[in-house]
This record gives structure tokens, C-alpha cells and sequence, in this order.
């Protein structure tokens, strides 16, 4: 089959490393790609976001199959696009992408099929979001409506810094995304991400995960993409994971479905794990970044054929088989990010970073210039490891981390921390 992956980051480096390994694959292409998925695919300079350049590209080179990574084109519609003009795609449709692209829409399905989740409002002008926060008092979350790139969301310790996220987004802050907002209830738990493949109908689990949001050490410091992963998540057992199935998953799918907007594609729940149970905290209609790195890992089946199977409306009976080990991943990253930072430092030591036993390295942002791999973006490597504990993976991954060379990078030495805690015992 011909194969083209959209996107550019780690989670395409894994899902191309995952595709290039089927058997069923005689051409992969990545677009735009980076330096390390260029080991994996052929990267085409394609700008993903003119859906009629994608289109066109997919007719030259008879593409049979495209695989979206990223939000950002599910909410404009690509599968859409791809779809009328002829063409197989792996992902949602906009109208079923709004479980992730409009946090409105989502709340408000919750409410209509009782999935738990935190109660909320939403709210389309200034005064009476802050008189709603002034009655509720923190901690409380103020959320924008539309994608946000990570910012959207103010988990606010006091009223004060709740009402002035009210301010900022409402003063445009965030752009359209933050012209409407939804104030929620705030939850108290562990969290963490579950994964199911979708095909319209049916969804078949994948993985347990969890992300480390923060910049810094002991879960301090600014918000980010995030900062490192393992999978599984210890806190989400097998009963957990039926509850999401049952009180989650599946009554978004049949909503979705009566709606007509089915929804094809990975699902993934951010849940919190409460002392009442599951709650939802977000949908997302994508992998998780870097989640999808650990997840491959673990994948042992071919991913191609339950990609295919969602599109193809197949999944009735499929399943897949993963290996028992745990994985993790170490995110490193430029100094500075998620705030300003610079490009274009050399990365040294790759090479011996890879040899440590059990090591996979995905690149995030990277450049391949001059014989060097060069940084070019503020999440630049994963350094992921596979051990039969989320602990001995974590010590794998961190010997690789030791053997890079790059002055300018920075990690977090603490990921996995709740893992390894509990296997201390
Ligand atoms: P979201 O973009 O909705 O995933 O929110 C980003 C992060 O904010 C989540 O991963 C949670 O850590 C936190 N968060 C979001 N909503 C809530 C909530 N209602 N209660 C507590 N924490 C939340
Ligand atoms: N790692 C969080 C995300 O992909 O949204």
C-alpha cells in the first residue's frame, strides 16, 4: 500500500516508525516530516493545511491511505476533504473532531448522556462568567471554548486568578478560541489517558497512559505539550477501564453517531480518577503527544490493518496484542520552552544514546543540516525505553538522555515518578 502520515512531530516519528514496519506498506510518506522520521518515510515539503495540495499530492502518487497525526487539520476538516475527493483517511471528521475542537460541544454531550465529568457553565460574555466564579469560589477552571494550543486552560487556586483569566481571554488573549468560555467544577484525582480506536460504531481499547504536563520537576513550573510519558498507567486497573468504556466511551460514540457525525479515529479520555470514580476531564480526537510514542512501543500487532479497520467501519472483532512490557519517554527539550527559545544548536551523541539496551529514539523538532541533526522547535527528542517496570525503563531512558550532547537542551529527571513510587511499594 501507499501510505502518507500527516505531521511533524514525535507522535508521527513513532506512528511512522509503527507503519513502516507493517508488511502491507510499499511506500510511506510523511509530510512535512523532521529529521529522524526521514529514517522512516520519504518527507514531502507539503503544507498540510491546503487540503487541495494534500489532495493532489495523494492523486499523483496514488496514495491508498492517509493517516492524520495533528489536531489542527481534523478541526479544518481534512478527513472531509480527503473523503469527498475519493480518498481513505485514518481520524475524524470535523463535526466528530469537535469532541476535541470545542470543549462546548463536548460538556454539553456529557450533560445530555450523564457521563460523568465536572459540572460547568458556559458562558459568552464577561460579567456573568465572573459573577458565576464569584458564587462558585475557587479552586475552580476556567476554560476557553475552541483549540488553544495548550493554553486554553486555567486551573485557578483563587477567585483572583480566575477572574483575571476571565479578562484575559475575554480582551482576545487567545484569540477567537477564548470569545466563548465554559467555568467548571474542580477536580481532585490522579489523572490520566486511555485510548480506544474507533471505527463509527464500535471502539477497541488500546492503552493506558500518563503525561507530565508541567516544565519542571515535582510537576512544577508552566504548562506544556508534555514533558514525558509511560504507559501503563497503574491507576486506571482493568475495572477502571471498563468503567470509561461503559460510562464514557461508548454513550459518546452512540450520541455521536445518532447525530450522524459518527466518529471514526483514536479517541483519547483525559480522565481523572476520583474518589466517586472516572471523570472525563477532555476528549481529544488524535494520539496523545508523546503518549503515542509509549503506546507503539508496547503495540507488537501491526498497526496498519486496525487503521484501515476504523476507516472501513471493521473493527467488530478485531483486536491487537501488546507486549507487557512498560514504556516511558523523556522528553527533551530547548531551554526556554514552552516560552521563547532558539534554534538550530547541534545534537551530539545520538548514536550511543540509541545503543543503551531497550532505547528507541523519536525526534520532535529536528533538522537534518550538514551531516548534523540540528533543534528546531521547543519539544526536540524523545528518549523513550521499554523494561519490564515503568522503573527500569525509566533508568534506560535516562542512561540514553546521559549520552546526548546538547548544551542547550533541558529535561525533566523525575518522569514516571508515580509508577516508580508504587513499585517501590
Ligand atoms: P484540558 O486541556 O482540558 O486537558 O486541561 C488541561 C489540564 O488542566 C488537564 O490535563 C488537567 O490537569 C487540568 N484540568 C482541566 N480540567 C480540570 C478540572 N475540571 N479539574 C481539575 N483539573 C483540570
Ligand atoms: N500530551 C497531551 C496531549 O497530547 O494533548
Amino acid at each position: 500500500m501507499h501510505i502518507l502520515l500527516l505531521g511533524s512531530g514525535g507522535r508521527e516519528h513513532a506512528l511512522a516508525w509503527k507503519i513502516a514496519a507493517s508488511p502491507l506498506v510499499i511506500k510511506l510518506w510523511c509530510a512535512p516530516g523532521n529529521a529522524g522520521i526521514a529514517r522512516e518515510a520519504e518527507c514531502v515539503a507539503l503544507d498540510i493545511a491546503d487540503h487541495a495540495a494534500v489532495i493532489d499530492f495523494c492523486r499523483t502518487n496514488a496514495v491508498d491511505f492517509v493517516v492524520v497525526g495533528p489536531d489542527a487539520p481534523i478541526a479544518a476538516g481534512i478527513v472531509d476533504d480527503l473523503n469527498a475527493a475519493g480518498f481513505k483517511a485514518f481520524g475524524p471528521t470535523k463535526a466528530a473532531g469537535r469532541l476535541e475542537s470545542s470543549k462546548k460541544f463536548t460538556k454539553a454531550l456529557c450533560r445530555a448522556q450523564h457521563i460523568p465529568t465536572a459540572q460547568y457553565e458556559h458562558f459568552t460574555d464577561r460579567e456573568s462568567a465572573k459573577a458565576y466564579i464569584r458564587k462558585h469560589g475557587a479552586p475552580i477552571v476556567v476554560k476557553a471554548d475552541g483549540l488553544a494550543a495548550g493554553k486554553g486552560v486555567v486551573v485557578a487556586m483563587t477567585n483572583d486568578e480566575a477572574l483575571a483569566a476571565i479578562d484575559m481571554m475575554f480582551a482576545g488573549g487567545l484569540g477567537e478560541a477564548g470569545a466563548e468560555v465554559v467555568i467548571e467544577e474542580f477536580m481532585q484525582g490522579e489523572e490520566a489517558s486511555f485510548f480506544v480506536l474507533c471505527d463509527g460504531e464500535h471502539a477497541l481499547p488500546l492503552a493506558t497512559a500518563q503525561d507530565h504536563k508541567r516544565a519542571f520537576d515535582g510537576d512544577k513550573g508552566p504548562n506544556t505539550g508534555g514533558m514525558g510519558a509511560y504507559s501503563p498507567a497503574p491507576v486506571l486497573t482493568e475495572a477502571m477501564c471498563a468503567r470509561v468504556m461503559d460510562e464514557m466511551i461508548k454513550p459518546t460514540l452512540r450520541a455521536l453517531s445518532a447525530m450522524g457525525s459518527p466518529y471514526k479515529g483514536v479517541l483519547y479520555a483525559g480522565v481523572m480518577v476520583t474518589k466517586d470514580g472516572p471523570k472525563l476531564v477532555e476528549y481529544n480526537a488524535r494520539f496523545g503527544d508523546p503518549e503515542c510514542q509509549v503506546l507503539m512501543l508496547r503495540m507488537m500487532s501491526d498497526i496498519l490493518p486496525a487503521l484501515i479497520a476504523c476507516a472501513d467501519g471493521q473493527l467488530k472483532n478485531f483486536s491487537l496484542r501488546w507486549y507487557d512490557d512498560a514504556a516511558l519517554t523523556v522528553i527533551m527539550a530547548t531551554r526556554g520552552y514552552p516560552g521563547d527559545y532558539g534554534k538550530g544548536s547541534v545534537i551530539g551523541g545520538l548514536d550511543e544514546a540509541a545503543k543503551v539496551d531497550g532505547v528507541e529514539i523519536f525526534h520532535a523538532g529536528t533538522v537534518a543540516k550538514d551531516g548534523h541533526i540540528l533543534a528546531n522547535g521547543g519539544r526536540v527528542l524523545n528518549v523513550c525505553a521499554t523494561g519490564k517496570t515503568v522503573t527500569e525503563a525509566q533508568r534506560r531512558a535516562y542512561a540514553a538522555v546521559d549520552r546526548i550532547k546538547w548544551p542547550e537542551g533541558f529535561c525533566r529527571r523525575d518522569i514516571g515518578w508515580q509508577a516508580v513510587q508504587r513499585e517501590a511499594g
